[in-house]
């Protein structure tokens, strides 16, 4: 069987190399031969008529192609604007010094010339795969194929020498074999490689588009080629023509045109998401979805569109920001992110909230826009002249802002259609708007009437004692006694142990919590100190993360300057990277909770050491115990013979190991946590959770037991004092201060 399995790939390429080699013989054009615009149907066809060389017209233009059933799969001159556009009493000559050119009739101008003169061109010949080619007797000196315009056709070999383009845009196949689109030369918006099993380095690489529709990448390393992409049609149906176009808009696809059909199909796309092709919408333009297709619109009605017939040409500002000094403001666009592909996208990065990144942009002179990603990194970018290209979708979490010469003058969302129906329609609408506004702001008045009267009555004003008005308006943290505190939680700490359920329960309701911090929050938060004592439970066990006085948006500029003291959180749950000088991301996050759900499971402190685990700390112990297969020996004993889910519970230390791995970038998002928690994705080994935690442990300069501050436990409380929220959560789950940082799992 096994000759049989590496013969049968051999035999297919061969057999579809096979028309390379065997292109049909072709009708000799000689010399002195001249085509014209004004008589469309003269044309220099292949052998079979399959293709053709002759004008088309497109819009008023007129363009010297070879043509496929009409369609143009090369153009003398390329289709840029301008580039090979000629008049209507223009001319295709092939001169008999052997140079073709294309020349406007009016003005004798040359528009387009293939520089052929003096090299023996003796005829030429256009093949049926669509090869239009100038000979000396049969020695081929220019062809089509060598010199392609958007377009690349069966048999046709595309190297790293050739081009594709098409007006901004244009495809290249670089050495390494890569893939890649760029828009005016510059900015690399789409850039495609082999998988990541291919290792050799490629010597002379090139692309061919094989007629059953798959893209393959040739070399001589390679045994066989490698497929890049496969049309959705691949191998379907015999009488299929196929092809790959570099559109005007960007996109790089394979169509097919099946036989007798009067249009092709498109049937794969390079970039499947149109919007993110930089510059597709013009300068300033915002592209966006309607039901089914991209559509360009301005940012806002303080620019207007440079061409009103054609919205992919982009926005102009009404008024320059030059010519408005001072009175400058941020336009802000939800939902909204100015793309940023390289090679700009190392030197205008900022890690800032999101007004901060609008603020940044204001205030320097150069910048025009700015987005802030909210994806959970913080990261800001600022747009300098002279381009900008934006997207706008609901799906986007980022927020963008544009400068502009005040007043910002949004685009009118949902009124647009109102004020197109009718006027009337419209004045409904702001008079029931108005209505409920009143009754609103009536009812907010009344109610806060009634608690400002009734604040200290037992009944309505639990939370109340110092929950001054002016405090919670002024956006200090809010005090709270503890005796509110004992009432709104209703003291739970009597901490019997929680079954496995439970504890399950709370595991999935904590990730669940921080995954929203961290990629569903509007501002991607880090909170900085998950911990035992952070997660409160309301009656039935639902977990909520709080304690955010330590959460920040971390400035990854900081960590520089980060001192020991500056550290944050708490020992025993902080990553490793709070002590070495790697940025705090959100994946310390995910550190602590691995430590947390360790905890969990195991009832046990992830830092003790003891006899018992070997003098090792806790987390190194029941990895090693984990790896020998003695599940039971790390989990709680207090879970007794109860009967608990076993692979819920595997599933769980697997993912803690995997949450506490030393290098942030292994460690999973909290995302991933979720969904390897409710079984949803296979959870792979995890390796062990070695270096830093045993270093921490070892008692270098590194141990983190050493800083004292990060223990601290909260203070003791008393039922006359108050304090601050974030010290609350210690009570709640382990009331007593000594043990302020144990929590009801573990004893
Ligand atoms: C092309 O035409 C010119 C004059 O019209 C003539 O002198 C020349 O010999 C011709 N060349 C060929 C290859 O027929
Ligand atoms: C040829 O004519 C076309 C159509 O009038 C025009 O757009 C183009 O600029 C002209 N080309 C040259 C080289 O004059
Ligand atoms: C054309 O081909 C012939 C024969 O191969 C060769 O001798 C001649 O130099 C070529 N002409 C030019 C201009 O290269
Ligand atoms: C013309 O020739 C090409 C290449 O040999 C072949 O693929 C195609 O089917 C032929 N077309 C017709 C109409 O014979
Ligand atoms: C197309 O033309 C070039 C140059 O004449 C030649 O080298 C190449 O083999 C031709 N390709 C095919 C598929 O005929
Ligand atoms: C494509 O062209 C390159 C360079 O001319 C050559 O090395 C390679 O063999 C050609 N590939 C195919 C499949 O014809
Ligand atoms: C394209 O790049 C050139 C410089 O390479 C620049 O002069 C030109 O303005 C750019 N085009 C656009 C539309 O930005
Ligand atoms: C090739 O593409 C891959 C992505 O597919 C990318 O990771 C890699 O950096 C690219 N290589 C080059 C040389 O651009
Ligand atoms: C990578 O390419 C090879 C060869 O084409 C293929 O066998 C393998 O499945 C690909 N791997 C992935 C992850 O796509
Ligand atoms: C590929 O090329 C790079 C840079 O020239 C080199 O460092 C690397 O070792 C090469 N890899 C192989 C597998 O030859
Ligand atoms: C393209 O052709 C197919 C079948 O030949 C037809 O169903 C379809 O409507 C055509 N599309 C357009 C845009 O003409
Ligand atoms: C979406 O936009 C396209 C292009 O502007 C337009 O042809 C189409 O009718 C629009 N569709 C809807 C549902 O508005």
């Amino acid at each position: 069987m096994k000759p049989k399995s590496t013969l049968f790939p051999g035999l297919l390429f061969s057999s579809l190399l096979l028309p390379i080699f065997a292109s049909a013989a072709a009708h000799n054009i000689l010399p002195n031969s001249t085509l014209y615009a004004s008589t469309p149907t003269q044309t220099w066809t292949s052998p079979n008529t399959t293709f053709s060389l002759g004008f088309i017209t497109v819009g008023s233009a007129h363009y010297a192609a070879v043509t496929y059933n009409g369609f143009p799969v090369w153009t003398a001159g390329g289709t840029d604007s301008g580039g090979g556009a000629a008049d209507s009493s223009a001319s295709l000559q092939f001169l008999s010094d052997g140079n073709l050119r294309l020349v406007n009739g009016s003005s004798g101008a040359v528009v387009w010339q293939s520089d052929t003169a003096g090299r023996g061109v003796s005829s030429a010949a256009l093949d049926d795969s669509g090869n239009f080619t100038l000979l000396n007797g049969s020695v081929p000196i220019w062809s089509t194929f060598e010199n392609p315009t958007d377009t690349i056709l069966p048999t046709q070999n595309f190297t790293t020498d050739n081009v594709l383009a098409s007006g901004l845009y244009s495809f290249h196949l670089l050495p390494s074999g890569n893939l890649t689109l760029k828009w005016n030369n510059s900015i690399l918006y789409w850039n495609s490689g082999l998988n990541s099993s291919f290792t050799t380095n490629l010597t002379s690489p090139s692309l061919g588009i094989q007629s059953i529709g798959i893209l393959s990448l040739f070399d001589p390393s390679l045994s066989s080629p490698a497929v890049l992409a496969y049309s959705s049609d691949y191998a379907e149906g015999n009488d299929v023509f196929r092809f790959l176009k570099l559109d005007s808009d960007g996109n790089l696809r394979i169509y097919s045109y099946a036989q007798g059909s009067q249009n092709s199909t498109e049937r794969w796309a390079a970039v499947a998401d149109q919007c993110l092709v930089f510059g597709y919408c013009g300068n300033f333009g915002i592209c966006s979805y309607n039901e089914t297709s991209p559509i360009c619109e301005c940012p806002s009605r303080n620019f207007e569109p440079i061409d009103p017939k054609d919205s992919r040409q982009g926005c102009k500002r009404k008024v320059e920001i030059a010519d408005c000094p001072g009175s400058g403001t941020m336009l802000q666009l939800d939902h909204a992110k100015f793309l940023t592909y390289p090679p700009e996208v190392a030197s205008q990065v900022f890690f800032v909230g999101i007004s901060a990144c609008g603020l940044n942009c204001l205030v320097s002179g150069s910048c025009i826009a700015s987005t802030s990603l909210s994806d959970g990194t913080g990261l800001c970018y600022l747009k300098l002249p002279d381009f900008v290209s934006g997207y706008q979708s609901p799906a986007l979490p980022s927020t963008s802002f544009v400068k502009v010469c005040g007043p910002a003058l949004e685009n009118p969302p949902l009124l647009a259609g109102i004020t197109k129906g009718n006027s009337r329609s419209l004045q409904a609408w702001i008079i029931v708007v108005a209505v409920i506004a009143t009754i609103s702001v009536l009812v907010m008045f009344g109610g806060g009437l009634l608690w400002w009267c009734c604040r200290n009555s037992p009944r309505l004003g639990a939370l109340s004692a110092q929950y001054a008005l002016i405090e919670y308006a002024s956006g200090a943290p809010v005090q709270f006694s503890f005796k509110d505190l004992q009432r709104a939680t209703k003291d739970k700490q009597s901490g019997q142990s929680f079954s496995w359920e439970c504890r399950f329960k709370i595991a999935l309701g904590t990730a669940k919590g921080i995954t929203y911090l961290h990629e569903e929050c509007r501002d991607c938060i880090v909170h900085c100190d998950i911990k035992p004592e952070n997660i409160l439970l309301d009656e039935t066990y639902n977990a909520k993360v709080s304690d955010f006085g330590l959460a920040k948006l971390v400035n990854p500029k900081d960590h520089r300057e980060r001192t020991l003291t500056s550290v944050r959180g708490t020992r025993g749950y902080l990553a490793p990277e709070w002590l070495s000088n790697l940025p705090i991301t959100s994946k310390s996050d995910i550190y602590s909770y691995g430590m947390v759900l360790l905890e969990l499971v195991s009832g046990r402190r992830n830092f003790e050491v003891s006899a018992e685990t070997n003098h090792k700390k806790f987390s190194i112990w029941a990895y090693d115990e984990f790896e020998r297969g003695n599940v039971k020996g790390i989990v709680d004993e207090r879970l007794g013979d109860c009967e608990f889910d076993m692979e819920q519970v595997i599933r769980a230390i697997q993912v803690s190991f995997w949450c506490i791995q030393e290098q942030p970038s292994q460690r999973p998002t909290m995302g991933k946590v979720v969904q390897m928690l409710e079984g949803i994705t296979e959870i792979e080994k995890p390796p062990p959770p070695k270096a830093a935690i045993e270093g921490s442990s070892s008692g270098t300069s590194m141990d983190i037991s050493a800083f004292s501050n990060f223990a601290a436990p909260a203070p003791a409380p008393s039922s006359s004092s108050s304090f601050r929220t974030r010290e609350i959560s210690s009570f709640v789950l382990g009331r007593n201060a000594e043990r302020a940082t144990s929590v009801s799992f573990t004893t």
